[in-house]
C-alpha cells in the first residue's frame, strides 16, 4: 500500500464520527467499509445525478457474497436513501467494498446503519389508487398472474435507486386490482445478468415437473458487457404461490445472436395442449412452442411489413377475446413499440387476427391500431389465469422520453388502472379493442357527489368539485350534443394550472393538452397534445380517472383510452364546460372521491 492511501486511512479514521462503521480509502477510488455488529440495513445515500459506484458485500476471506449493486452514491448532496440488506449477517462483523467513489464524496459521512428502512410516503405526486413501488425505480409490469383470490404483479424494479439499473422483479399483490401490498423483490440479478421483463404461468398440470399449480416465470437475462451484450431467456419457479423463486438449473432456456431478444410471454394453448412463447426479436415477434416449458421449438415469426416500425418491438402478448354481440372470437397480439408511438416515444399497438397455436395471421394489415391514445401507456400485458375468462391488462404509465427525470425522488414509475379487454366491430367493420376500466376500481369509491343535469350554451363552471380534494377522484359524465362544433372541458386549480380537453365534433376526435398542467419543464417532450378517434360524438360518455399525477380518460365505455401524466402543484378542483357555436347538455355527472 502506498503512502498516499495510508494517509487516506488516517484521515478517514478521524473524519468518520459514526461509531458503527469505519472507512478505509484505498487508491483508485476503491474503499472498504468495516461494519461491527451489523444492523439489518446499511442505508446508502443516493444522489440521482451522480455516476454509479459498485457496492459489494465481501466475507472474511475477501470473497463477494450476497448482494452487489450499482448505486449512484451521493457525492455532493443526498436525494434519498436506499437499503442495502445485511440481515443475513446481523450481529456479524462484515466488510462492504465500494468501487468508483472518491474520498471526498459526502457518502462517507452520510451512511447509516439501521434496523429498519422507512418506506412511508414522502412524495406529493405519489398516486393514491395506482400501483407504485414503495421506493425505487419501476418500469414494465412483469409476470402477472391470478391465483387463489390474489392478483400478483411483478415489475421491473431497481431496489437501489430511482433511476434505471440493477433490474430485478419487484412484487406486489392485491385482491381487488386497486390496493397493492409490496412483497419484496423475489427475483434478483445473477451471473447471467439483470432480470428483464417477462411473464408467469400457473402450471396446473405440472408439465414442467415443479409441482401441480407451481408458478413458472420467464424473464430475459440481460448482460451488457465489454464482450458483447447478451439477452437470453431464463426461467424461475415458485412453489409457494409466487413469494419466493428458484432459478431453473438449466438456464438459459433460449439464446440467440439477435441483439434485441427479450420479454417472453408464455401461455397455455388449450386446443393443441401445448405452451406458446411469444418473444420480441428486433422488430418482429417470434412464436415458439413447448410441452414442458423447458424445451422450446420456433414455429413462426410475425411482423414484417405489419403495423408501426418506428422503434424496437418489446413486451408482446397474445390472447383470445370474444367479439361482442357474436359467438366469434379473435386473437389479439399486443406489440409495445419504442420509439414510434403516435405522440413520440413509446406506445402499445395491437393486431387482431387468427392463431392456430403456431402462427398468428393479422386480419387487417393496413391499419395500425393503438391501445391507448395518451403519451403514458407502455409495456402493457395481461394477467395469466385471470378469473371468469376475463382478460385484464395493466400498463406502465410513463414514457421512456422522460421517465428518468420525472419530478419524484423516493420512487419513480406508476401503473395504469387495470383494464378489461374485449373486441367490438366499428361502423367500418373493423375489429377494435375496447379497454374498459376493470369494475374493481369501484371499490375505491369513497363519496359520491351528483351534479344535476345542466345545459351549456357558452360556458358553465363548477368552481369546486370536492370540498376535501386530495387529488384522487373520478368524474363520470354523459353528454348529449345539440349542434356544438366543439365541446371543451377544462380541469384547473387555483394556481392557474389546467388540463384542456375537447371533443372536435367534425373530426370526431377527443383531445387532451397538458402544456399548462403544472410542472412540465423537466423535459421538452413532456408538454404535449394527444388525440384519440371517437366513434360517437352525439352521445358521449366519459370517465376521467384523476390521481395525484395522472389522468386517464375512458371514452364511450373504453372505445378509446388516453393516459397522460400531469404534475399540478395542487389538485385540480374546478371544471369548466365551454362550447363553440351550438350547445350541449350534461345529462349526468358524478364525482367520486377515490382511495
Ligand atoms: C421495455 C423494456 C423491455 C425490457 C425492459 C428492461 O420498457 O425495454 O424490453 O425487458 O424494459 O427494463
Amino acid at each position: 500500500m502506498g503512502v498516499a492511501s495510508m494517509m487516506n486511512i488516517a484521515q478517514a479514521a478521524t473524519a468518520n464520527e459514526n461509531p458503527a462503521y469505519s472507512v478505509r480509502h484505498l487508491a483508485s477510488e476503491q474503499n472498504l467499509i468495516s461494519v461491527k455488529n451489523a444492523a439489518n440495513y446499511m442505508l446508502l445515500p443516493v444522489q440521482d445525478n451522480a455516476p454509479e459506484a459498485r457496492v459489494i458485500l465481501i466475507t472474511g476471506d475477501n470473497m463477494p457474497v450476497g448482494v452487489a449493486a450499482n448505486v449512484r452514491l451521493a457525492r455532493e448532496h443526498v436525494d434519498y436513501y436506499v437499503p442495502f440488506d445485511l440481515s443475513a449477517y446481523h450481529g456479524d462483523n462484515i466488510t462492504v467494498q465500494v468501487q468508483g467513489l472518491p474520498e471526498n464524496a459526502c457518502t462517507w459521512d452520510k451512511l447509516k446503519l439501521s434496523e429498519t428502512f422507512d418506506t412511508a410516503n414522502r412524495e406529493k405526486f405519489r398516486p393514491i389508487y395506482h400501483h407504485t413501488p414503495v421506493y425505487g425505480w419501476m418500469n414494465d409490469p412483469n409476470g402477472m398472474f391470478y391465483k387463489d383470490g390474489t392478483y400478483h404483479l411483478y415489475f421491473q424494479f431497481n431496489p437501489y435507486g430511482s433511476t434505471w439499473g440493477n433490474l430485478s422483479w419487484g412484487h406486489s399483490t392485491s385482491t381487488d386490482l386497486v390496493h397493492w401490498e409490496y412483497e419484496g423483490a423475489p427475483v434478483m440479478p445473477d451471473g447471467y445478468g439483470m432480470i428483464f421483463s417477462g411473464s408467469s404461468v400457473v402450471d396446473h398440470y405440472n408439465t414442467a415437473g415443479f409441482g401441480e399449480g407451481a408458478i413458472v416465470s420467464f424473464y430475459t437475462s440481460a448482460k451488457p458487457s465489454a464482450w458483447g451484450d447478451s439477452q437470453s431467456q431464463s426461467m424461475a419457479y415458485s412453489t409457494d404461490g409466487g413469494k419466493t423463486f428458484t432459478k431453473y438449473e438449466g438456464n438459459p432456456v433460449l439464446t440467440s445472436g439477435e441483439r434485441d431478444f427479450r420479454d417472453p410471454k408464455v401461455f397455455w394453448y388449450a386446443p393443441g395442449k401445448h405452451w406458446v412463447m411469444v418473444l420480441a426479436a428486433g422488430q418482429e415477434m417470434d412464436i415458439y412452442s413447448s410441452r414442458n416449458l423447458k424445451e422450446w421449438k420456433k414455429e413462426s415469426s410475425f411482423g414484417a411489413k405489419q403495423g408501426a416500425h418506428g422503434g424496437v418491438w418489446e413486451c408482446p402478448d397474445l390472447f383470445e377475446l370474444p367479439v361482442e354481440g357474436t359467438d366469434e372470437t379473435r386473437w389479439v397480439l399486443i406489440c409495445n413499440i419504442n420509439p414510434g408511438g403516435p405522440f413520440g416515444g413509446n406506445a402499445a399497438q395491437y393486431f387482431v387476427g387468427r392463431f392456430d397455436g403456431k402462427k398468428f395471421v393479422n386480419e387487417s394489415p393496413t391499419e395500425t391500431k393503438w391501445m391507448d391514445w395518451g403519451k403514458d401507456h407502455y409495456a402493457t400485458v395481461t394477467f395469466n389465469n385471470a378469473p371468469d375468462g376475463r382478460v385484464i391488462a395493466l400498463g406502465w404509465m410513463s414514457n421512456w422520453q422522460y421517465q428518468t427525470v420525472l419530478p419524484t425522488l423516493q420512487y419513480r414509475g406508476s401503473n395504469t388502472i387495470a383494464r378489461d379487454l374485449s373486441l367490438y366491430r366499428d361502423e367500418n367493420g373493423e375489429l377494435l379493442m375496447r379497454c374498459a376500466p376493470s369494475p374493481e376500481i369501484e371499490s375505491a369509491r369513497m363519496e359520491t357527489r351528483e351534479i344535476p343535469s345542466f345545459k351549456v350554451k357558452d360556458s358553465y363552471e363548477i368552481a369546486s368539485l370536492l370540498d376535501d380534494n386530495d387529488g384522487a377522484y373520478e368524474i363520470e359524465m354523459q353528454l348529449k350534443n345539440s349542434g356544438a362544433s366543439r365541446i371543451i372541458i377544462t380541469l384547473a386549480n387555483d394556481k392557474g394550472e389546467k388540463v384542456h380537453m375537447h371533443y372536435d365534433i367534425a373530426r370526431k376526435q377527443f383531445v387532451m393538452e397538458r402544456s399548462e398542467s403544472g410542472l412540465t419543464d423537466f423535459s421538452a417532450d413532456f408538454p404535449a397534445m394527444t388525440v384519440a378517434p371517437v366513434d360517437d360524438t352525439d352521445n358521449i360518455t366519459l370517465r376521467l380517472f384523476i390521481d395525484r399525477s395522472s389522468i386517464e380518460a375512458f371514452g364511450n365505455g373504453g372505445k378509446f383510452v388516453m393516459s397522460n401524466l400531469v404534475f399540478p402543484s395542487k389538485p385540480y378542483n374546478s371544471i369548466k364546460f365551454e362550447t363553440w357555436r351550438g350547445n350541449f347538455q350534461v345529462k349526468s355527472m358524478k364525482v367520486y372521491k377515490l382511495k
